[in-house]
């Protein structure tokens, strides 16, 4: 694979700070194109390289697409300063809480048990729901973000973008957008123990593919409570995300109102997402399609009064 440069912009990084992966310039001479090292990733970039910078009107740094990973997790450390600075574009700052979260959930499906995943992830829900309260262009730049493929950690990250950004639209308090969004980001996180083969399987589940599947929902609800340090609220969207209001879900077939708040719309989220994204047996849909075949093929399956709700907040685009 070629090792490519890719541009982060120059104000997201914050002077005197490491940032652990090699900053390149990129110069032109006739129609050759280089790429020069401008500070090493063991360095701060300095004060007065920044400045430097600045006067030569270079807005982007380029840095190596293989030590991505290292840039995202420095942004991860600075998320809260990128999100608060008026100077960075409202676009570079969703597709930074977008790609942390991506880069957070790639870590965790590696990992699920890592000691620090839970504070990664409430950390980055708190920068998020800041940011979306307080930014009047963050629903439309995020929708915009929401992946086209699917993978699970893709889906975990578009379900609590989108839960989060559906919760400001129903007014749902920040405390509790801030237990939501944990609950909704690690909803699958029980897919972790579910083999690769059934998850990945290209046709219809035999029946014990079915129940192996069906094991997620409880998996990850004992792999969060093992690793501690969330709300009970936050095991919601975990543990109901695939009831059904009709009682015909899982694992309990819970009907009605026995589903939480929590559940109910993380259950409308989970199944527009991946009606909405590329599968390897169907095409991503549009918004209308999908909202249209969940109402006519699903439609004792969700919330009526939450479904309406969505329908509104996506025509509103927030
Ligand atoms: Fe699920």
């Amino acid at each position: 694979m070629i090792d490519e440069y890719i541009p982060i912009a120059l104000n997201t990084i914050q002077p005197n700070t490491c940032t652990g992966c090699n900053l390149y310039i990129k110069t032109r001479a006739d129609v050759d194109i280089r790429y020069v090292l401008y500070c090493n990733g063991a360095n701060a970039l300095k004060d007065d390289k920044i400045k430097e910078l600045i006067y030569n009107q270079i807005k982007f740094l380029f840095i190596r697409q293989s030590e991505e990973k290292l840039y995202l997790r420095y942004m991860e450390s600075q998320l809260k300063l990128v999100i608060h600075d008026p100077a960075i574009d409202t676009n570079v700052k969703s597709k930074m809480v977008y790609n942390v979260a991506k880069s957070i959930m790639i870590d965790i499906f590696n990992d699920p048990r890592a000691g620090d995943n839970v504070e990664r992830s409430k950390n980055w829900v708190s920068n998020t729901v800041e940011y979306v309260l307080n930014n009047k262009d963050a629903t439309s730049t995020m929708l915009n973000m929401v992946s086209y493929d699917y993978y699970t950690y893709t889906h975990c990250v578009d379900v609590s973008v989108l839960g989060l950004l559906f919760a400001k639209y129903l007014r749902i308090g920040g405390r509790d957008m801030h237990n939501f969004g944990a609950g909704l980001l690690l909803h699958d996180i029980g897919k972790t123990e579910i083999s690769i083969n059934t998850l990945n399987k290209n046709g219809k589940l035999n029946e014990s593919e079915y129940a192996e599947i069906k094991k997620h929902v409880e998996c990850g609800h004992e792999i969060l409570k093992g690793l501690g340090g969330l709300s009970e609220d936050s095991f919601y969207p975990v543990l109901h995300h695939h009831e059904k209001i009709n009682g015909k879900g899982y694992p309990k077939g819970l009907k009605g109102n026995e589903i939480h708040d929590y559940g109910k719309i993380a259950a409308i989220i989970d199944v527009y997402d991946a009606l909405t994204t590329k599968r390897p047996y169907s095409d991503a849909r549009k918004p209308f399609p999908a909202l249209q075949i969940m109402k006519e093929f699903m439609g004792e399956h969700f919330d009526e009064t939450y479904f309406r709700s969505f329908v509104a907040f996506l025509g509103s685009r927030g």
